[in-house]
Order: C-alpha cells, then sequence, then structure tokens
C-alpha cells in the first residue's frame, strides 16, 4: 500500500528552500565554515572539538554518555583535554606517527572516543572494528591495512591473533590489571600524560578513517576517507541532521560502522553540538529513557532498530516523554513505508530517510525537513551532489526505469581508495565519471529515488553489511563441510536473515546438532551478525561450469521464483 505523502512541517531549517540552494551551492563555499580556510592549519579532529573549546562553546556540553555502569558528561573543553591526553599516551608509548593505521576494538565508552579524536590529532588512520568481531575478522583487516597499532580491551585482547600479524607492534589495553610485560596501560598512562599537545596538522587528502566493509566476492576491503571528508559531514550535519545550537544529537550507530563514525562523531562535533553516546545492548526501555532523560531533538536511527521498538509495542512507547524530540532520522536499509507510519502515530514525527554507503563517506541522497517526503523513498540528492540511474553502459535512464543508482563525482567525502586494491577502487567508476553503488533503483518524475535492491549479492541483515563469500569461506574451513552458498533472506524484523546451503563431506551426517555447531563455528570464527541463522543441508549446490556457487538460484528456490537463465550451470 502506498502512503500518501507527508507534508513539509514548517519551520525553521537549516535548509529553508531545497530547490534554490540545489541550483546555487558548490562545495567551496562549505569550506568557509573551517578554521583552515583562513590559517591553512587542517586537522578534522581540531574543527570538531579544539576550535569549539576556544569559543563559546568552551563549557557547553560535548559528550553525554551512559550505559549500564557509567553515567558521564564532558564539556569541550575536557573533551580537547582528554583527547590531547590520549594522543599524548599513544604517541609516548607506541610512537604513533602520521599515516599509521591504528585500529579500536573496544564497546563504545568515552576513552574509545577520546582515541579515535587524539589518534586524528596525530595524523593516524582510525581503522573501527566492531567488538562483536571474532579472530579472524580481527585477522584480515590488520593484516591487510599493516596496523602497526591496535587498542582493545581485556575482554577483547584475546581475539588478536598477534603471532599472525608480523606489522602488528603495540596493543593497548583500556581496563583494569594491564599486564604491561606485553601491553601498554591505557587509563594509568592517562593520569600522567600532558593536556597540552602539538596536533599534527596534515592536508587535505592525508587518510582519517579506514573503514573495512564486505561487497559479493573476495575479502572485506578497506574504504579510505580522507580530512577533506569533513566538508560534507559538517554540511549534511546542518542540512539534513539540521543540527542547531541547542540541539540534543543521538546517533545509535557503533562507530565499527561508518554512519557511528560519521554521524557519531564528526557531523555532530563539527557543528558544536551536544551528542549523545548509549553504550551496551539494544534494549527498547534504556532507548526511550535516554531520550526522555537527556531530552533528545535529534535521533539518528535504522530501520531494524525502529522495526525492534515498534514489536516492543506503543504500550512501552507511551509510558516515556518523548516530546524532545524534533527530527528523527534513518539510515541502512530500505525504511518500509509501516515504519514510517507508526513513527508519525508514536512520535508524531515523520521519519526521514537517508541513503549513503561506505564508500560515499556521507548522506547523498536524503529526506530533508523542508521537504515533502514520500514514505519508502530515500529522498532528493543534497545539494552539490548530482545523482541518476544509469544502465550497464553508464547511460542515463529516464523516470521510472530501474537501473543502477549512480553519482557523479567529485563529492568530498568519496572514499580516496580502496587499499592495497587499486583494481577494486577502480571498478566502482563507469564512463561520465560515474560512481556506481550497486542498489538497484529507479527515480520518480518529482527527482526522489526509490530503492528496489542489490544488483550484487550483499545480504543486510540488521543494518550490517555481511559479504556472503566471507561467511562461505568460513563455512567451508569447517570439517564437515565441502561447499556453501550463502544468501539473504527477506525477514520482517532484520532486513534479511543469513540463510546457508551447505553440502557435506563424505562421512558426516546431516543432523540439527551438526547445524548448531557450523553455526557456532561461523560465529566464533568470523562474528555473530554473521552467522546463518537457518542452515539447510543439500546432496549438490547449483555452481556455473566454472565452479561458482549459482547464489541467485539458490535464492530463487529459496523464495519460489523464478531462476532465470541457467545455461551456464553445470550439468
Ligand atoms: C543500503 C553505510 C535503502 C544500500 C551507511 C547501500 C540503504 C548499503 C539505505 C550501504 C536506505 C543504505 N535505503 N538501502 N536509506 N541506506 N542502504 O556501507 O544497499 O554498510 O548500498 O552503509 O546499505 O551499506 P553500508
Amino acid at each position: 500500500m502506498k502512503l500518501e505523502a507527508l507534508p513539509v512541517v514548517k519551520g525553521d531549517h537549516n535548509l529553508s528552500s531545497y530547490e534554490d540552494v540545489y541550483t546555487s551551492f558548490n562545495w567551496e563555499e562549505a569550506e568557509k565554515n573551517f578554521t583552515w580556510y583562513e590559517t591553512g592549519k587542517l586537522n578534522a579532529a581540531y574543527e570538531a572539538i579544539d576550535r569549539h573549546a576556544e569559543t563559546f562553546r568552551k563549557n557547553k556540553i560535548a559528550l553525554y554518555y551512559r550505559d549500564s555502569k557509567r553515567q558521564e558528561k564532558y564539556t569541550y573543553k575536557e573533551m580537547k583535554e582528554l583527547s590531547n591526553k590520549a594522543a599524548n599516551v599513544i604517541k609516548n608509548t607506541a610512537n604513533v606517527e602520521k599515516g599509521d593505521r591504528l585500529f579500536v576494538f573496544m564497546p563504545r565508552t568515552p576513552e574509545l572516543y577520546f582515541i579515535v579524536l587524539g589518534a586524528v590529532k596525530l595524523g593516524a588512520i582510525v581503522g573501527p572494528l566492531f567488538e562483536a568481531f571474532m579472530e579472524g575478522a580481527v585477522k584480515d583487516r590488520l593484516e591487510d591495512s599493516e596496523a602497526r597499532v591496535i587498542v582493545t580491551t581485556p575482554e577483547l585482547v584475546n581475539r588478536i591473533p598477534v603471532d599472525e600479524l608480523p606489522h602488528l607492534e603495540h596493543i593497548i589495553i583500556v581496563g583494569e590489571d594491564v599486564d604491561t610485560e606485553k601491553h601498554i596501560d591505557f587509563l594509568s598512562e592517562m593520569e600522567t600524560a600532558s593536556k597540552e599537545l602539538d596536533i599534527v596538522w596534515v592536508e587535505k587528502t592525508d587518510g582519517l578513517l579506514l573503514h573495512y566493509t564486505s561487497g559479493s566476492t573476495g575479502k572485506p576491503k578497506g574504504v579510505l576517507h580522507i580530512h577533506q571528508a569533513m566538508i560534507q559531514h559538517y554540511q549534511t550535519a546542518k542540512w539534513v541532521l539540521d543540527i542547531k545550537e541547542d540541539d540534543v544529537y543521538w546517533c545509535t550507530a557503533d562507530p565499527g560502522w561508518v554512519t557511528g563514525t560519521v554521524y557519531g562523531i564528526f557531523g555532530p562535533w563539527l557543528t558544536g553540538s551536544t551528542n549523545v553516546i548509549v553504550g551496551g545492548r539494544f534494549s527498547p526501555e534504556s532507548w526511550y529513557q535516554t531520550i526522555e532523560d537527556y531530552g533528545v531533538t535529534v535521533w539518528y536511527s535504522a530501520p531494524t532498530a525502529f522495526r525492534m521498538l515498534m514489536g516492543a509495542g506503543d504500550d512501552l512507547v507511551n509510558q516515556y516523554d518523548l516530546s524532545s524530540l524534533r527530527h528523527v532520522l534513518s539510515v541502512g536499509e530500505p525504511l518500509n513505508p509501516e515504519v514510517v507510519r507508526w513513527g508519525a502515530k508514536v512520535f508524531n514525527k515523520r521519519i526521514h530517510d537517508t541513503w549513503w554507503m561506505t564508500e560515499t563517506g556521507a548522506q547523498l541522497i536524503c529526506n530533508y525537513p523542508s521537504m515533502e517526503i514520500k514514505p519508502g523513498s530515500m529522498g532528493k540528492p543534497i545539494p552539490g551532489v548530482q545523482a541518476a540511474i544509469v544502465d550497464e553502459k553508464g547511460q542515463e535512464l529516464p523516470p521510472y526505469r530501474m537501473g543502477n543508482l549512480a553519482i557523479k563525482k567529485g563529492w568530498p567525502s568519496m572514499m580516496h581508495t580502496i587499499w592495497n586494491n587499486q583494481e577494486k577502487y577502480d571498478s566502482y567508476f563507469m564512463p561520465g565519471e560515474w560512481y556506481v553503488s550497486g542498489d538497484s533503483a529507479y527515480m520518480d518524475e518529482d527527482g526522489y529515488f526509490w530503492f528496489q535492491g542489490r544488483v550484487d549479492d550483499v545480504i543486510m541483515t540488521s543494518g550490517e553489511r555481511v559479504g556472503p563469500f566471507e561467511v562461505e569461506s568460513k563455512l567451508i574451513e569447517h570439517p564437515a563441510i565441502a561447499e556453501a552458498g550463502v544468501i539473504g533472506k527477506p525477514d520482517p524484523v532484520r532486513g534479511e536473515i543469513i540463510k546457508a546451503f551447505v553440502a557435506l563431506r563424505e562421512g558426516y551426517e546431516a543432523t540439527d546438532e551438526l547445524k548448531e555447531e557450523i553455526r557456532l563455528f561461523v560465529k566464533e570464527g568470523l562474528a555473530a551478525h554473521a552467522a546463518p541463522r537457518e542452515i539447510e543441508f543439500r546432496d549438490k549446490l547449483p555452481k556455473t561450469r566454472s565452479g561458482k556457487i549459482m547464489r541467485r538460484v539458490l535464492k530463487a528456490w529459496e523464495l519460489d521464483l523464478p531462476t532465470g537463465d541457467l545455461s551456464t550451470m553445470e550439468d
């Protein structure tokens, strides 16, 4: 069922007239918002924190943090000092320098944020990892990037396969009772570290973040973002998040995901706003309580989370005072119209969908507060960005024709490279300077974009991007498994779940115990979110003559759809 468009909400929005700004804006204009436009001295962490600590925002709350054990707040001045201290610790103990890859492998705590900002102040490239990662996932990323330093916790340190990582020189531990023979004790070092720091000034094109993400083939790839991305972090935080001076902003994403760095760190702090970070696991009660306690005004989350909140029931949401909410946004997967309808009912707010990718580095296609929302549509390109639907040759298609969603090169936050993989980087582009997203979509006559699916086999489960190849590779490491094919199966709450089709080796019996064992094997070897929720045993899997597992055939069987052209399938 199609919903009627939700009308523009009148009010004072940072982007008040989309059409006017879209035609007149250019990115050079946005650079004037930064101190380096005047001084020539550039560093994204300086712009995010220190510059505010030198203004009227000095004693403004920059960070509210809470989890089940801690509840803390930090002003901009304190954030400046603590990130300086963290920078001094990693510089003095691990000799972190410009261009070094430093990984953070720890849960969301204030220390994580001091360290990320501190590392950026030294010009290091930060690689964030999900705390759910197991040994294999950690190894792939540290190995490919030749990381020198990792910061982690006593609970997670055993998942770092030190012996297999020749480039890894230092492990910094944030926690109690650190074995200082082997590891650097972050908290003790912080006690004596200096609050003063000479920031390392960088070029616009120097590395800032290295986010590993999954494609349909190959190992996860390292998407490198550079300091100049801050231009778009700032501008989208203004226009799309619509952040203003008195806002209390909460992005629910973990920094292991690009949303948690770009819109959990840089976007909000570049605009000088009060940023809420919640540690620990998802719970509807604590989420609602967070909004009520801090008076959250701008809230950025994901469809899976909204669907889980919806599943927790309207009675629950009605027990909290959420009237502070002014602007609610979503990213990561298609935002179902029924979720939009539910949001309008329980929050009395339109949920604004936003579209972007790890590779694009910031939001590109969005619903703005000053725009009519068509539920189910991702919205329109931000000013400064040109989007189109193209065919296989890069030719633009007219409205309502389905094709590949493409963006004209030249927006500031676009990935700078894929680490160690120029070929992969090049494969994103088509003649005509198009970056091709791999999402299939169409555009309507008003210029709104509508997501249809992935062109490749990438799975989106609970908002996390999982490459089927990575899971298949882990599966066939299990002694019982001869072949494995992995697909995303539609699921009402999680968007998709991971389903594995498995052919067993001689001598193994297809039992439920074995299924459980296999599931655990992937969970412990890769990550919990990558473990298949469903496993089906098959004698044989559909393959091409060249031996490639045909996931689209598996998917068609699973969903009772036509299998399409089978000419390349082996007999
Ligand atoms: C999907 C980083 C539908 C899409 C933010 C994209 C979406 C992939 C939306 C990127 C949306 C993201 N509607 N699908 N609003 N936003 N996606 O890099 O398939 O983890 O290519 O996300 O998520 O995933 P990534």
